[in-house]
């Protein structure tokens, strides 16, 4: 397994590139099964889950092609409905598959995604939202399989707003009989990104981007060509890179609207924050201050920045409180970033952050694609040496990490295992 090696304390100078976001790029490439036409989407970032979802796209039996930043799908015809568990056990997303497949070919059979790192990540309310709209839904075997002539549309009313569960639904509904109307529906950046091309292909749909979604069922749906948005946690990541490392960064190409709550955070941190179109510069010339983080749904302080932001607070000055609302056990980097000399703890559903003047570089385990992150972000700000292990995890979800990194100054580098070491 590959592993991350930083020499800490360079600060971080110059300009970085932000990719597409993976979590818009996988509904919408799931999307893709809905309709039979060409579907061209650019800004494609080019990450473990992007690609494992182009191989279960393939394994349905549509033609992909996946070139850079760019994929070419068409899925006229589809020879298989069902999400194998190997491969859905690499990619829990996978589960966004099973809306599209019953709406346009009455049957799917996805592997049951099971928990991960940072929760039970239960798919009940997708489950409960397809079976409103007509899918007739049977748990065998760790498999869900979903059944329909044709969905009906349906009232459905989510009881948490679920980001993947509202893509699900919404896609599912696009080719439903009738009108659906999905309340506490999740309003992130992603869902709108995706409605708006399931708009471009033909599906009617209104409230995206609120808690309420009208989605007026069609019979099918075109092709289409789609950039996908920026990705707003890789900037917000290194955003606090920048930070940490009292550095003077400014990241291209982003999405400063998606942004609003990171930038209060890390402003009310002492970081000096511009923003210009689509660029927003940070520098941290003192010492960074404490401050308290809530996670919540968009347009909350988001939960995928918690474990970037825990980080942080491990140098800031005073105690910070971080509260995670959204998942049950989303603190795997806290022992990790403990090796490094930080002084944090976990009480319940949160964590009890005192600032330290530094941390130290040690070997440290990746265990989730955002924890990882985390400690990429502690080992740049610590003194000495920080082996991350198993990184295959933050390669789920960032397009050249350590590349973008060493381009701002980073001491970084990827080392693949030598035999004498292959463990
Ligand atoms: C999406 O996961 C993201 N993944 C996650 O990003 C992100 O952390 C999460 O939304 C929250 O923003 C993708 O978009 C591919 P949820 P998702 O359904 O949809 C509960 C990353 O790092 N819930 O919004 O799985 C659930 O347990 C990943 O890129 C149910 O109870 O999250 C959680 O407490 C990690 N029943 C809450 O809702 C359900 O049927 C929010 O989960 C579904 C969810």
């Amino acid at each position: 397994m590959d592993r991350i090696v930083i020499t800490g304390g360079n600060r971080l100078r110059g300009e970085v590139r932000i990719s597409g976001a993976k979590n818009s790029a996988l509904p919408i490439l799931a999307s893709t099964i809905l309709g039979g036409g060409e579907c061209v989407i650019t800004n494609v970032p080019r990450v473990a889950d992007v690609l494992t979802m182009g191989k279960l796209l393939g394994i349905f039996g549509a033609t992909v092609s996946h070139e850079g930043n760019r994929a070419v799908i068409k899925a006229d015809i589809i020879n298989s409905t069902e999400a194998p568990y190997d491969l859905v056990k690499t990619m829990r997303a996978s589960v966004l598959t099973l809306g599209p497949l019953v709406a346009r070919w009455g049957e799917a059979k996805v592997s049951l995604p099971g928990g991960c790192a940072i929760g039970s990540r239960p798919v009940n309310l997708h489950l409960a939202g397809l079976a409103k709209l007509g899918a007739d839904i049977s748990l065998e075997h760790g498999y869900i399989t979903a059944k329909a002539k044709r969905l009906k549309g349906a009232r459905i009313y989510c009881d948490t707003p679920t980001v993947t569960g509202t893509e699900n639904l919404m896609m599912a509904a696009s080719l439903a009989e009738g009108t659906t109307v999905l309340e506490n529906a999740a309003k992130e950046p992603e869902i709108v990104d995706l409605a708006d091309f399931l708009c471009k292909r033909g599906a009617r749909i209104e409230g995206a981007g609120t808690d309420v979604l009208t989605i007026e069922g069609v019979r099918e749906l075109q092709g289409g060509e789609h950039e996908v948005i920026p990705d707003r946690i890789e900037a917000g990541t290194f955003l606090a890179a920048g930070a940490m490392t009292r550095g003077d960064v400014t990241i291209t190409h982003c999405r400063p609207a998606h942004l609003e709550a990171i930038l209060m955070k890390l402003r009310e941190a002492g970081a000096e924050v511009s923003v210009e179109k689509e660029r927003v510069r940070i520098t941290a010339p003192k010492r960074l201050k404490g401050t308290d983080i809530r996670t919540l749904p968009y347009p909350g302080f988001p939960t995928d920045m918690q474990a970037q932001m825990a980080a942080l607070m491990c140098l800031a000055e005073g105690t910070s409180i971080v509260t995670e609302t959204v998942f049950e056990s989303r603190f795997m980097h806290v022992e990790e970033l403990r090796r490094m000399g930080a002084d944090i703890r976990v009480e319940g559903n949160r964590l009890v952050v005192t600032g330290r003047r530094s941390l130290t570089g040690a070997p440290v385990m990746a265990s989730d694609l955002r924890a990882s992150a985390g400690l990429i972000l502690a080992g740049l700000a610590a003194d000495g040496m920080t082996e991350v292990q198993r990184v295959y995890h933050l390669d789920r979800g960032y397009e050249r990490i350590e590349e973008k990194l060493r381009a701002l100054g980073a001491k970084i580098e990827r080392q693949k295992p030598s035999a004498a070491t292959v463990r």
